[in-house]
């Protein structure tokens, strides 16, 4: 008997560029001629029903003429399609067409979609390269980068996943044109939440632009695009796998996540968020943290951003309070939260700890109250 020694030390370089701008079709392929996966010439462009006719078989005839094999996996478009089942289906397909280790996963759409496939990438062959190419302001705004994957359970979103980053990503800003008005207020949830945690001149820029923004200009676009962007991987950089830091970026997300699993998906990801914030924002000013002027200007926001500020009626509040303790941040049983330091700044209870613990007649408190 004795003890073996399997020495598996690490360096691992997971960098990857995020290119912005409008009309990327061509310059996705124009980076994969130039290596940007090495010699791989067989790809898996993975997309929901929607995305598929506006934007998905647009880049599949382009990898096609490129001269690379391609094929389209496609799903039902809507969060409630995110799950195991979804993933098997294409896992078992790709494997169908005879897709093996030797591929590259593309992602076409939103966070849906992202997600998903990154989680397939991830799985697939032990895990393949992959590429997003975000075509919703959410996507660009959150999902697609930071190298989260996951699917959601019958109990609540993205419980089963895995951290794998992608070799590039693509925020298509020409994309969010095409976006029902309610999925671009979804987006600015995260975008929102992005200023309220990260900066106070970004939360003043969205207050006086936000119907620039909503309208879709191309300049205020680029802009938020460009934040979100550099706030986001200011927090991802220095905690990829959240072991503290990266909790932050939950802002909004202990009530938000629990709300979108008892609307049973009636709400989308933002709307839920939008609840999430307000309910955070109040406890931060019952706690001390922020002003009232400070929690009544972030409410402000969402309402500009036409994002719901209440609970809606039909859930039921009970059930949204059991529900909170399917968060990841829950430890030993007891909720946590991530609390905003008035407008642009989060606090730190500890030494490198965002998150506190928040006894339930609390948060029952502030969810009864809404
Ligand atoms: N969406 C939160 C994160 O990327 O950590």
């Amino acid at each position: 008997m004795g003890i073996f020694n399997v020495d598996l030390k690490k360096v691992v370089d997971d960098s990857y560029e995020i290119e912005i701008g409008f009309g990327l079709e061509d310059k996705l392929i124009s980076d994969l001629k130039n290596g940007l996966v090495g010699d791989i010439t067989k790809f898996a462009v993975i997309t929901d029903s929607i995305v598929k006719k506006l934007y998905a078989d647009l880049i599949l005839s382009k990898l096609t003429e490129a001269g690379y094999s391609a094929n389209l996996f496609v799903f039902e478009a809507g969060e409630k399609q995110k799950t195991r089942r979804t993933k098997e289906i294409i896992e078992d397909t790709m494997l169908e067409k005879g897709y093996r280790r030797d591929c590259c996963i593309i992602a076409v759409g939103g966070g849906v979609v992202t997600d998903l496939a990154g989680f397939v990438a991830g799985t697939f062959g032990r895990g393949v390269p992959f590429i997003n190419y975000a075509t919703t302001l959410l996507a660009a705004a959150d999902a697609s980068v930071g190298g989260k994957t996951a699917v959601d359970t019958p109990l609540a979103t993205n419980l089963i996943g895995l951290f794998h980053q992608p070799q590039r990503v693509y925020l298509d800003i020409a994309t969010w044109k095409t976006l029902p008005k309610r999925q671009i207020s979804s987006g600015m949830a995260e975008t929102i939440k992005h200023a309220c945690i990260a900066s106070r001149d970004f939360f003043d820029y969205l207050d006086i632009h936000m119907n620039e923004i909503l309208q879709i200009d191309k300049e205020k676009c680029e802009y938020i695009a460009n934040e979100n962007c550099k706030i986001k991987y200011q927090v991802v950089m220095k905690d990829e796998r959240e072991n503290g830091l990266r909790e932050v970026l939950n802002l909004g997300h202990t009530v938000g996540r629990a709300i979108e699993t008892v609307s049973q998906y009636k709400l989308l990801h933002g709307e839920a968020l939008s609840i999430g914030i307000v309910a955070e924002v109040k406890l931060a000013n019952k706690l001390g943290y922020m002003s009232e002027k400070e929690r009544d200007e972030v409410i402000e926001v969402l309402k500009k951003a036409n994002l719901p500020t209440a609970i809606p009626e039909y859930i039921d509040r009970e059930e949204l309070v059991r529900k909170l303790y399917t968060d990841k941040k829950v430890k030993n049983g007891t909720l946590r939260f991530v609390l905003q330091k008035g407008i642009g700044g989060v606090v730190e209870f500890q030494s490198g700890v965002f998150a506190t613990p928040i006894a339930e007649n609390i948060a029952r408190e502030i969810i009864m109250d809404m």
